[in-house]
């Protein structure tokens, strides 16, 4: 059940070996056991205001919109209330966890993992994973492990030092959604409508100035293999109407237009993250804006989510999902045989009730710390 004593304070340096892990694809059997994952079912959802207030509500949700061709994705880049990169701490997904648990006690039984969705998108990539090196705090609570991404210090800081040319294409993937969004499901604010009204002096078809504080969230529940998970990551938005399930959800993407093989060949590769990122939450479908180098967008197509696997098989940037599944069963099972081994450093099963800030400090935090090989 959900643990309230974990709220907040976490210890972020490790007090635990290390696990280090290297592992690429070309290290795999050459088959691949099928390891199951099931169906995300939603628990809850939330939103975070413009003012970054977690509130228990739909407040944040947006609604699929056709976006204008030949969009301008840097409009309004002045304007962009951006959000410090911050560590990905777990308390909103904890709190909203805790919320579900006392609204609907004994539900969901014993979890093994729980985490944002990054995480597990990292994790189960990791096999196909060239560039990026990554870090993971595990803390272990009453046989549940919290994964939380570690970015040292340095780290944290080059991701807020950007250089104005990546930072205007950050802000590409962000303008699209406002594009591509709307506050209401009403035909009034779609792009094509002739009623659409431009009296905000903003473009026809824009959603409003992009401020990545808002954001709307929702936490699933799901199990790969043995492991039951929640799950925890934002949504962009929903295609017709709001039902409390992921099944209308929409992941929306910019990639720059294709021109030829090898660009083909780039964004195959890309889809794999594209592809987990939806599929651990239960998104079924992928929405990519194809934009020009300077931003303006180009075409829009729609992807299934279950169908992404079979539309890159066989290709120059081919990737199986099965193994990744696989590995990240692995993983998860190897990381419970780790800490758990008593030998290490007997754990002392912390008292949460009796903590008024959180985790005692005493809680051991194990780091697991991957490289590509
Ligand atoms: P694109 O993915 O269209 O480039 P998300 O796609 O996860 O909803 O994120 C929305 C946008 O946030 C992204 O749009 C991108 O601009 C920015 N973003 C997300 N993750 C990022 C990362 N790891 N590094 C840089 N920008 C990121
Ligand atoms: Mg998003
Ligand atoms: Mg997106």
């Amino acid at each position: 059940s959900p643990n309230p004593g974990l709220l907040a304070t976490s210890p972020l340096q490790a007090s635990q070996p290390v696990l280090e892990l290297s592992y690429s694809v070309k290290d795999a059997k050459r088959s691949v056991n099928a390891v199951p994952f099931q169906l995300p079912t939603q628990l809850i959802s939330f939103s975070y205001t413009p003012d970054r207030v977690l509130e228990f509500n739909d407040s944040a949700m947006r609604y699929f919109v056709d976006p204008p061709r030949g969009a301008q994705l840097s409009y309004g880049y002045d304007r962009w209330v951006r959000r410090p990169e911050e560590r990905g701490r777990i308390d909103s997904l904890l709190k909203a966890w805790q919320k579900f648990g006392t609204e609907h006690p004994g539900a969901l039984g014993e979890v093994g993992v729980v985490s944002w969705r990054g995480v597990m998108t990292k994790i189960l990539t990791a096999p196909y994973e060239e560039r990026d090196g990554w870090e993971l705090n595990v803390m272990l609570v009453n046989g549940t492990m919290y994964f939380e991404e570690y970015l040292a210090e340095e780290k944290l800081q080059s991701k807020n030092d950007i250089e104005p040319r990546h930072r205007i294409q950050m802000y590409y993937g962000y303008s699209f959604e406002s594009w591509c969004t709307s506050e209401s499901p009403s035909p009034a604010s779609h792009p094509g409508n002739p009623i659409q009204s431009t009296s905000d002096g903003h473009p026809p078809g824009w959603g409003g100035d992009v401020n990545t504080n808002v954001q709307w969230c929702s936490v699933v529940k799901t199990k790969l293999g043995n492991t039951r998970m929640v799950i925890g990551g934002e949504v962009d938005c929903v295609r017709g109407r709001y039902t409390g399930k992921p099944d209308n959800f929409v992941e929306l993407k910019t990639s720059l237009t294709i021109r030829g093989a090898s660009d083909e060949a780039r964004f195959e590769k890309k889809l794999i993250k594209f592809y987990f990122q939806s599929f651990l939450l239960g998104v079924p479908e992928i929405t990519v804006g194809f934009r020009t180098p300077s931003g303006v967008l180009s075409t829009v197509q729609r992807f299934r989510t279950i169908e992404i696997p079979r539309l890159v098989r066989g290709k120059p940037g081919a990737w199986d999902p099965a193994l990744c599944l696989e590995w990240g069963d692995r993983f998860l099972r190897e990381l419970r045989i780790a800490i758990d081994v008593p030998s290490v450093d007997p754990t002392p099963t912390p008292s949460l009730d009796s903590e008024k800030d959180g985790i005692s400090s005493n809680l051991p935090v194990w780091r697991v710390s991957f490289s590509p090989k």
